[in-house]
């Protein structure tokens, strides 16, 4: 099968189109053809190398050579303990666990995967899982939004943003994004009430406080967070550096102690409940999706320069054709 290979960190000039073996699906697994797949910032993350996380399993070259983890795509075959699955159905799911979704075939988990509803594309379920689900647990979950209450999203126009942003109108709350220049627009499309541009403001010193600051790209001091929370307010990092990252572990449960509000990192838990959630409510038209662009499978270097160029609405889709091919 062809398969995008990585096998240095670096930039998406590391990146191979290449044949390699098809994988055999383990007893608990599901090989998938795949038909399409959402590029993350996880997979930018495990390209680069960075941040230092990005490296866990595999410090000085990657672990998984094969990046790609929301996939969606018909079932091959299965491994001899599967039960929820046979050949032929269509499924989706964040595959985050293996990786291995830039390619013409993938195993998943039996227990990652759902059933593809029948109205809907595979563009359109790649492109939901892993930023849905860290928004639902993020607003709903750990955030816990109630109605009335003043919610920002750091990082509001990539992939877990857009679902933020529009989950937490959905409970009610007056919702500020946070994102480029280039991205203002989109943000207002989304519903936000208010936006801020990240090249011209720092939302922790304009002295706006919040009850729930979500943020993808975790880059201030704990003290910054601090500040630009209410009293009681929660603070939660989906994503940032390391440093940073160890910064809010390190000092988090002091602020909890001597100010009374909550600076975490977000652990997001694989979730089929969470993920069916928000196929619901998007086919329920409560949330809208935003797909910027879509490429094929040998495009993925550029998707992925696309991506780190910051430069993605929403979220970027490889469409994996198998024509002409065995
Ligand atoms: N905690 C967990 O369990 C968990 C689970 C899954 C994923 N993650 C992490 O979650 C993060 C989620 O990313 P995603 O897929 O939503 O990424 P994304 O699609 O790249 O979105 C990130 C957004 O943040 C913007 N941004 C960049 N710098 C900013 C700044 N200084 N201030 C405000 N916004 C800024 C980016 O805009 P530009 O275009 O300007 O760069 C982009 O629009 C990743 O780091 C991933 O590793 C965490």
């Amino acid at each position: 099968m062809k398969a995008i290979v990585h096998t240095k960190y670096g930039s998406p000039d590391v990146l191979r189109l290449k044949e390699v073996e098809r994988p055999t699906p383990k007893e608990n697994e599901v090989l998938i053809k795949v038909q399409a797949v959402s590029v993350n910032r996880s997979d930018w993350e495990g390209l680069t190398g960075s941040p230092l996380y990005a490296r866990f399993g595999g410090l000085l070259r990657p672990r998984h050579q094969i990046l790609g983890s929301d996939i969606a795509g018909r079932v091959e075959m299965v491994g001899r303990n599967v039960l929820r699955f046979q050949t032929g159905d269509e499924v989706f799911g964040d595959v985050s666990m293996r990786l291995g979704g830039f390619a013409d075939y993938a195993c998943a988990l039996e227990k990652t995967l759902a059933l593809k509803p029948a109205g809907l594309t595979f563009e359109e379920c790649a492109a939901i899982p892993q930023g849905g689900v860290v928004a639902l647990q993020g607003i709903r979950d750990k955030g816990q939004v109630q109605p009335g209450q003043k919610v920002l999203i750091n990082g509001a126009g990539g992939g877990a943003g857009m679902f933020a942003v529009q989950l937490a109108k959905l409970y009610g709350a007056e919702v500020t994004g946070v994102d480029n220049t280039g991205k203002l627009d989109f943000l207002q499309s989304l519903g936000a009430d208010h936006i801020i541009d990240y090249t011209q403001e720092d939302f922790t010193k304009n002295g706006q406080q919040y009850d729930l600051i979500l943020d993808v790209i975790a880059n201030r001091s704990v003290f910054a967070y601090r500040r630009a929370l209410r009293p009681n307010g929660s603070y939660f990092a989906v994503g940032g550096s390391a440093a940073r990252l160890f910064q809010i572990l390190l000092l988090g449960p002091w602020i909890r102690r001597t100010a009374g509000k909550k600076i975490r990192i977000l652990a997001v838990q694989p979730n089929l409940n969470d993920l069916v959630h928000i196929m619901e409510l998007w086919e329920a038209g409560k949330i809208v999706l935003f797909i910027d662009k879509r490429y094929s499978l040998i495009e993925v270097p550029e998707a992925l320069q696309y991506l780190g160029d910051g430069r993605v609405k929403g979220k970027v889709v490889i469409i994996v054709e198998h024509n002409n091919r065995a």
